[in-house]
């Protein structure tokens, strides 16, 4: 019986996830997880119109159906308007996940309007919005919302003020939306320190690893584990699962081994 329950509970053939900010990256990880799956993918960009189309290519090698479609974040009605044709590409959504985000560097002193606007008008407004437009649909499937915050959002970072109020904010959005969408719509979301890719500069691993009790940074699939893990919790919502190697709890120190 318990096994029969993994076996279900791992499956998403038949369903349809929207990831934001898909083309590559953290995003295009998870897109590539929840195919494996067995979900039909939304690949949702802005500019990486090529790589997205690549990504489109690498699901359909799955056996899965994906489309790329584009739409600014930032804009509420390109917003409205990539969910009008999710529903008629796909006729349905279970799952979105907000990835797509900016980091902007910006310390007490550079900090300007735009860029403050600019933080929190994709990381944060936008999946708001994208959750508004995604309910009707998610309610209908008792679908799943994952955010993506940022440890930064927890600890705060200096360097990156607007950014951390930004995720500070996914968190809160991920409890508010959770009471709102209940009980049909489940939203959690992860909170990840530094996961490194190939290109990432090597000064973010090294400054991250010194910091980490657990030594290491992250990899994409430490992401889409904790992904694919939310989107299957049945009795989860409203939490932020934190991925960073301890790096919130602070350094590891030897006097109190
Ligand atoms: N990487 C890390 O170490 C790390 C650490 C903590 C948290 N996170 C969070 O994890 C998520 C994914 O990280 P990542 O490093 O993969 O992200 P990323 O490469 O910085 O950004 C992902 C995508 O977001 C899209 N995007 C940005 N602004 C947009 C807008 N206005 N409209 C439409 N799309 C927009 C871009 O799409 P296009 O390229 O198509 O324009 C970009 O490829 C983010 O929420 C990030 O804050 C990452």
């Amino acid at each position: 019986m318990a096994e029969n329950t993994v076996q279900a509970r791992r499956s998403l053939a038949g369903k349809v996830a929207l990831v934001t900010g898909s083309a590559k990256r953290l995003g295009k990880a998870v897109a590539l997880r929840l195919a494996a799956e067995g979900a039909d993918l939304v690949i949702h960009h802005g500019n990486s119109h090529a790589e997205a189309q690549e990504t489109v290519a690498e699901i359909e090698k799955l056996g899965r159906r994906a489309a790329a479609l584009s739409a600014d974040l930032r804009k509420v009605d390109e917003i409205r308007r990539l969910f009008v044709e999710v529903l008629k590409e796909f006729g349905r959504l279970d799952i979105l996940v907000n990835s797509a985000a900016n980091f902007l560097p910006a310390s007490m002193v550079s900090t300007t309007e735009e860029i403050w606007d600019a933080s929190l008008d994709t990381n944060l407004k936008a999946g708001f919005f994208c959750a508004q437009a995604a309910a009707p649909l998610l309610r209908r499937t008792k679908g799943a919302i994952v955010n993506f915050a940022d440890v930064g959002g927890l600890m705060g970072w200096p360097g990156y003020i607007p950014h951390s109020v930004s995720k500070a904010g996914v968190v809160m959005l991920t409890k508010v939306l959770a009471k709102a969408l209940a009980p049909e719509v489940r939203v959690n979301a992860i909170a990840p320190g530094t996961i490194t890719m190939p290109g990432d500069p090597p000064e973010w691993e090294a400054d991250f690893v010194k910091l980490a009790p657990l030594r290491r940074t992250g990899a994409p699939g430490d992401i889409a584990d904790a992904v694919s893990y939310l989107v299957h919790a049945e009795f989860m919502t409203g939490h932020t699962l934190v991925l960073d190697g301890g790096r919130n709890l602070g350094p590891a120190k030897e006097e109190f081994r």
